[in-house]
């Protein structure tokens, strides 16, 4: 059983509860692929999606994995709610409280704003993004892929390259599969470094051949441009000639890498489109992840309520 109501991030939680998540979303993958769409797990129970930022991939697939769990279901989109009217997230958090929700699925520009919700209200709060912090049910959903994959996690070399810096994934990945046994390097501009990475258990690269020698998983990661005050690196075109993941850097892995991104792609910068659209991305396949991570996450949390509230 997971030892929170919450689900927040992966720095807090123990290998035995990645592995139980893992566990959980491999046989809801299965049973999806199977055509199941339709579970009792959270019939009666209520989840709000609430976005405070932008997303196709994690809100959608929240609200997919609460329908098909059997949830009510609803989606509060900060730009049409009274977030514009100057509310609060506490009592955004106390209101959703009082209407009886059960799980609130939030992304928010602030790190640390789901753990200030998951501190004020009964609700189980899931982290869909906080700042620069942690993306928790991302590196699940990464961790799951790669596992189906390579059969382990422990052992394995990651590769990450991109924008480290702005990257919830880069830590939630780096908290997740270090805990699991795995090596995670990562290659970036030194200005998409952030200081004390090694210190949290990365290796950093000195080129992209050293970070993708040998490299079991090559991820690419998103260059946020909303994210960046300016002046990090020249161009796209330069840090995608002298960063970028492309067939003739894709040789120094293993040959039978699987190549990886969170999404949205900037296609042709972090990956190009062959090694998007390749036989080894595993792209598609980490969204189909995603769905499952997060009905797992939901009825591991489902069972902790049940038991402890
Ligand atoms: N990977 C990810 O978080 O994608 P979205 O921003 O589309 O949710």
């Amino acid at each position: 059983m997971l030892k929170s109501k919450d689900l927040l991030g992966l720095r807090d939680i123990t290998a035995e509860e990645i592995t139980l998540i893992l566990d959980n979303a491999e046989d809801m993958k299965m049973r999806l692929k199977k055509g199941q769409k339709s579970f009792d797990l959270l019939k009666g129970k209520t989840l709000v999606t609430l976005f405070y930022e932008n997303s196709t991939r994690t809100r959608s697939s929240f609200e997919l994995a609460g329908k098909y769990l059997g949830a009510t279901e609803i989606n509060i989109a900060a730009a049409s709610s009274s977030v514009q009217k100057g509310e609060t997230l506490i009592d955004t958090g106390k209101t959703l409280q009082a209407l009886k929700t059960d799980f609130i699925a939030i992304r928010h520009p602030m790190g640390g704003a789901p753990s200030l919700l998951a501190k004020t209200v009964g609700c189980s709060i899931l982290n869909g993004g906080d700042g620069m912090n942690e993306h928790p049910t991302q590196a699940l959903l990464d961790m799951l892929t790669m596992r189906e994959q390579l059969g382990t996690l422990k052992g394995i070399k990651v590769a990450i390259l991109g924008d480290i810096k702005h990257s919830r994934v880069a830590k939630s990945n780096l908290f997740g599969l270090t805990k699991m046994g795995a090596e995670v390097w990562v290659y970036a501009p030194k200005t998409l470094i952030p200081k004390g990475f090694d210190e949290l258990g990365a290796h950093i690269a000195t080129s992209r051949e050293q970070c993708v020698e040998g490299a079991n998983a090559v991820m690419g990661l998103r260059i946020q441009l909303e994210r960046q005050s300016g002046g990090l690196f020249p161009s796209l075109s330069e840090y995608s000639r002298f960063y970028g993941v492309n067939d003739a850097v894709l040789k120094y892995a293993d040959k039978n890498a699987v190549v990886l991104h969170p999404g949205p792609v900037n296609r042709g910068v972090e990956l190009t489109p062959a090694l998007i659209d390749g036989d080894r991305s595993r792209i598609e396949d980490q969204v189909t992840s995603g769905l499952a991570v997060r009905m797992a996450a939901l009825k591991l949390l489902s069972e902790y309520r049940e038991a402890h509230l």
